[in-house]
């Protein structure tokens, strides 16, 4: 874990709480998560609750991510909402979630125009990342990494890149799709290869700053040791998310961790 940026803790609410239930979640998970320097706590509601939502959080505790955009700035798109339309309201936004890619048919030029989006409206990207469970058996795992990351970054600078960040998320370990729990190792082995693909396109600044986190079926148990793992900056949470106590639970691994490491030698 980065010595020196905050652990990040994305709560990803999926099409969960309509913005009454949304409100409600704000309240608790605000009478129980405290302002820490070293954890930054990023809430993602739906679209339709980000901007009630953005009235009623506590800015010193938490930061908004949209779940996706339309790339276009404007114009006659029916039923989108631009990336410029966000930038007053979002400081995040999930980008090339394996739901989208699998359910709305995302490709991977669609995930790096997105990308693109962001960074022109000055949001930070996290582009997610994830091979399925038919690519991991078939042993695809490093091609479908290599070809969601570098499409998705190849139009930016070395700076965009070291601002952004990567969020593997492995489809057959969300909750929702398999549940099955990566180990270890196997996480560690993509966040490896994540940084040393920037490294090669980008330079070495790049791929020490760029922020990788891990996704998949993390809950207040578990949380401690994906963060635990080399090189990992944070987690993203889906169905934990949900529950006050559970995620103000990994918001609190998160802070025990970056405590301990600050006082290593
Ligand atoms: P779960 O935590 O429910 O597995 O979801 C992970 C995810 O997709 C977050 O974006």
């Amino acid at each position: 874990m980065s010595l020196t940026k905050p652990t990040l803790v994305i709560g990803n609410w999926k099409m969960h709480l309509n913005v009454q239930e949304a409100s409600l979640l704000v309240h608790r998970l605000g009478k129980h998560i405290k302002p820490h320097r070293d954890v930054e706590v990023v809430l993602a509601p739906s679209l339709l609750a980000l901007q009630p939502v953005s009235l009623e959080i506590d800015r010193r505790k938490f930061r908004l991510a949209a779940q996706n955009a339309f790339y276009k700035d404007e114009g006659a798109y029916t039923g989108e909402v631009s990336f410029t339309m966000l930038r007053e309201l979002a400081h995040y936004v999930l980008i090339g979630h394996s739901e989208r890619r699998i359910y709305f048919g995302e490709t991977l030029e669609n995930v790096r125009d997105k990308v693109q989006a962001a960074v022109r409206n000055e949001i930070t990207p996290v582009l997610c990342v994830g091979e399925t469970k038919q690519e991991r058996s078939d042993g695809q795992t490093r091609r479908v990494i290599h070809d969601q990351l570098t499409t998705a970054i190849m139009p930016l600078t070395s700076e965009e890149v070291e601002q952004m960040v990567v969020a593997y998320e492995p489809v057959w370990a969300i909750s929702t799709f398999g549940h099955e729990l990566a180990k270890p190792g196997e996480i560690e082995k993509v966040f490896r290869l994540i940084r040393s693909e920037i490294k090669e396109l980008y330079g070495s600044n790049a791929a020490e700053n760029v922020r990788v986190i891990y996704g998949g079926s993390v809950d207040d148990q578990l949380a401690g040791g994906y963060l635990e793992l080399d090189d990992c900056d944070g987690v993203l949470v889906g169905a934990a998310s949900l529950n006050y106590k559970q995620f103000s639970g990994i918001v609190d691994s998160a802070y025990r961790l970056e405590h301990r490491s600050e006082k290593k030698p």
